[in-house]
This record gives structure tokens, C-alpha cells and sequence, in this order.
């Protein structure tokens, strides 16, 4: 008999979310069946842009508690072209993240096996990140605000604001994000010598929690700088912490010199598993290839194994990447990682793979 059960909810929401969620669920139904010691309950929510046109709101009275009920949230991506970006974000995404304090927000990328990095002189091996966000607080904390609108002299305030509290939590959860890696190797990004005041209560948090991972080798690195080290020495780094906005670029630059922005995946996770944890694709709801079913499903692979980890099921998130790895060095692949296939000969494959790993 099977003990151990997990309820996950899928919202695919905008765009290719669903599609690319729908091809994971298949993949994971997949998997269970092969695995033989878990389960998975999925349950849907139909949460999306469409939602908000018709109601006025993302999230149903109420809709929290019912997510709340779940182990973990399988999420695709929000936007719609005719929604402002800012409304759509904060309406769905952001209205998970922050009551469900899901503070840490956690992107790993490498080379997959059989694609190639832009980077000339990199390889598989040659990239193997996990970059640390900040998902709480910082630049998208939300404070500030518009005075004199229309007027020529109209201004807009976007207040950075860092508290002790919320720079200690993440620096920890990276500190030990890194001791867990084998290189137990961290890198600390600020801008500390601009931004003297949230930044450098970043680097001071930074030299206290060190002092309790006596076993973590780390360093610091100014943003700007840190752009180059990523291109040009990239074997350099291993786990990287940063606030919201400067991880939330360093990642995005991350996915693509991996190979391509369809293949990353993004963890926000709340570390004292109060609420449920959100497993994401990096990418967005790609406007430009919605419904034409060629979004690599690949990043939301990635996803659902991260997810798997997180709920305690490593040894299947290990083989369900051995088979995304064994498919993609095959060169079964979407267009954005060089190949001619279509979301669904990909999901395929892996599905068939799946069989063969076991
Ligand atoms: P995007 O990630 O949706 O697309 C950027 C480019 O990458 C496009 O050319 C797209 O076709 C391509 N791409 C993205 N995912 C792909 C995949 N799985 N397979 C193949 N190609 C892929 O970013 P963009 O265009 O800046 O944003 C579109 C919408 O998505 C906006 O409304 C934005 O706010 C939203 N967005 C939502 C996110 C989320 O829900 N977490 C994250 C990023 C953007
Ligand atoms: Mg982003």
C-alpha cells in the first residue's frame, strides 16, 4: 500500500501556463505510476487573466484558504496582453506569495546534456547554479506611491525597503541552500557601495550568519560586476543570494546562458512550511507562441522535480530529470533549444523515458 500522498493544485492561468503545466501533470501521472511509493492528488484551479476580466478578480472570496489545503501549488504564468502587467502580477502571483510568506525564492539552472550554451567556452558541467531570491521584500515590497498625476512635475516614489529580520531569513536559507550543494560555495550580491543603506545591512547580516556555517566558503560580489563574472568565468560560482529585483535579473540572464529562458525553474517557498510552497517555470505567458502548442514543457519538468524535492520525494525528482536529460541529449527539443519538436513529442518522450530509467 502506498503511504505517502500529496495534494498538489495546478493553475496553469495565462498564455502557455497551461499548456506547459498540462504536459508536466501527464509527466508526473507518469511517474507515479512507475515509482509505485507515492501519490499525487491534483486538484485544478482555474485562476487566470480571463478570471479577473469577467470578475474583477484573480482570486475568488475565499480562494486562499481552499490553496491553502494543498502540499504545494503547481503554477504556470501570468499575463495577458490586454491586462497591465502590474495589475496581473500583483492580482495572481504576488497574491499567493506574500500572505503565504514564500519568502525564499529559489532558481537553480545548468547546461542540460545535448544543448549548448551561448557562451562560447562553457559546457555541461561548465554552469551549475542555484540562484537565491529574496521574494518578500526589497524593491517589490510595494511601497511607495504617485503624486501629481498628469502634471509635469509628477512623481512616483518605489521604496526599497530591507528589514533585519527578512535579510537574515533568506541569507540563512542560502547559507544552507550552499551546504547542502557539493562545492559549498556561496556568493553574496548587493550594491553596497551605492545603496549604502538597506545594501550594507545586506553584507553586515551576511558576515553574522557566516559565522554560524563555519563549513561554507562565500564571498561578495557588487551586481553590476557580477553580470561579468557570469559571463566570463562562470565555473566560478555555485549558489548566489541577492535581493528581489537584482536576483530577479541575475536569473533571467542565468536561464538564458544556460541555453534558453524554457528550460529554468523557479521554487517560492515559505522554509517553515507553514503555507504551501509555488513551483513555477522562470518564463512567462509568451504571447508570441500561446496556443500553438510549441512552449518548451521542459522548464515546468524541472519545476514539478523541484516540487517533488521539496515534498520529500527525491529519488523521483532524480530519475524524472535523468529522463528530461536523456531526451533532450537524444535532441528531441523545442525551437528555443535548437530542435524541431512540439510540446507534445517532447512530453512524450519523456513520459517513454520514464519507463526505461525504472
Ligand atoms: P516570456 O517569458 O513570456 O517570453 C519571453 C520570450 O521567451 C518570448 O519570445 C517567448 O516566446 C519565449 N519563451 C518563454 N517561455 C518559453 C517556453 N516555455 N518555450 C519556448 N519559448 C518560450 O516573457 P515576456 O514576454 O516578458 O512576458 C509575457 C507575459 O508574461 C507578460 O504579461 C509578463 O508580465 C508575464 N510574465 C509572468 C511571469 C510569471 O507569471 N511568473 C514571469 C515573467 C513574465
Ligand atoms: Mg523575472
Amino acid at each position: 500500500a502506498v503511504s505517502r500522498k500529496y495534494s498538489i493544485a495546478t493553475m496553469g492561468a495565462d498564455g502557455i501556463g497551461p499548456e506547459v503545466v498540462d504536459a508536466s501533470v501527464e509527466v508526473l501521472k507518469k511517474l507515479v505510476q512507475v515509482d509505485g511509493g507515492f501519490e499525487l492528488d491534483f486538484e485544478n484551479f482555474d485562476w487566470s487573466s480571463e478570471t479577473y476580466k469577467k470578475t474583477g478578480k484573480y482570486i475568488p472570496d475565499g480562494g486562499l484558504e481552499q490553496l491553502k489545503k494543498h502540499d504545494a501549488i503547481l503554477f504556470g504564468a501570468v499575463g495577458a496582453p490586454d491586462v497591465p502587467d502590474h495589475i496581473s502580477l500583483w492580482g495572481l502571483r504576488l497574491a499567493i506569495c506574500q500572505p503565504f510568506q514564500q519568502y525564499a525564492n529559489v532558481r537553480p539552472t545548468k547546461i542540460f546534456r545535448g544543448t549548448s550554451s551561448p557562451l562560447r567556452k562553457a559546457e555541461h558541467g561548465d554552469l551549475d547554479w542555484v540562484i537565491v531570491r529574496e521574494n518578500s521584500e526589497g524593491e517589490y515590497a510595494g511601497q511607495g506611491g504617485r503624486s501629481h498625476r498628469g502634471h509635469p512635475w509628477e512623481t512616483a516614489t518605489e521604496v526599497a525597503i530591507f528589514s533585519r529580520v527578512g535579510v537574515e531569513r533568506i541569507i540563512r536559507f542560502a547559507f544552507e541552500t550552499a551546504q547542502k550543494r557539493p562545492r559549498k560555495f556561496l556568493t553574496v550580491v548587493t550594491k553596497s557601495n551605492a545603496q549604502r543603506n538597506g545594501m550594507v545591512l545586506w553584507d553586515e547580516v551576511a558576515s553574522e550568519v557566516a559565522k554560524d556555517f563555519p563549513d561554507v566558503k562565500w564571498d561578495k560580489m557588487l551586481v553590476d560586476a557580477m553580470t561579468c563574472r557570469m559571463v566570463l568565468d562562470p565555473k566560478s560560482l555555485d549558489t548566489i543570494v541577492a535581493t528581489n529585483l537584482h536576483a530577479d535579473i541575475l536569473s533571467d540572464l542565468a536561464a538564458a546562458l544556460a541555453g534558453s529562458i524554457g528550460i529554468a525553474p523557479t521554487s517560492n517557498l515559505d522554509p517553515t512550511r507553514q503555507n504551501p510552497s509555488m513551483f513555477e517555470p522562470i518564463h512567462g505567458s509568451a504571447f508570441d507562441i500561446t496556443g500553438k502548442g510549441v512552449a518548451n514543457p521542459v522548464g515546468t519538468f524541472w519545476t514539478a522535480a523541484e516540487m517533488l524535492i521539496w515534498l520529500g520525494e527525491e529519488d523521483a525528482a532524480r530519475k524524472m530529470m535523468e529522463a528530461v536529460e536523456n531526451v533532450t541529449e537524444r535532441g528531441i527539443s523545442t525551437k528555443d533549444l535548437g530542435g524541431n519538436a512540439n510540446t507534445k513529442e517532447v512530453t512524450d518522450a519523456v513520459i517513454q523515458e520514464l519507463e526505461k530509467v525504472y
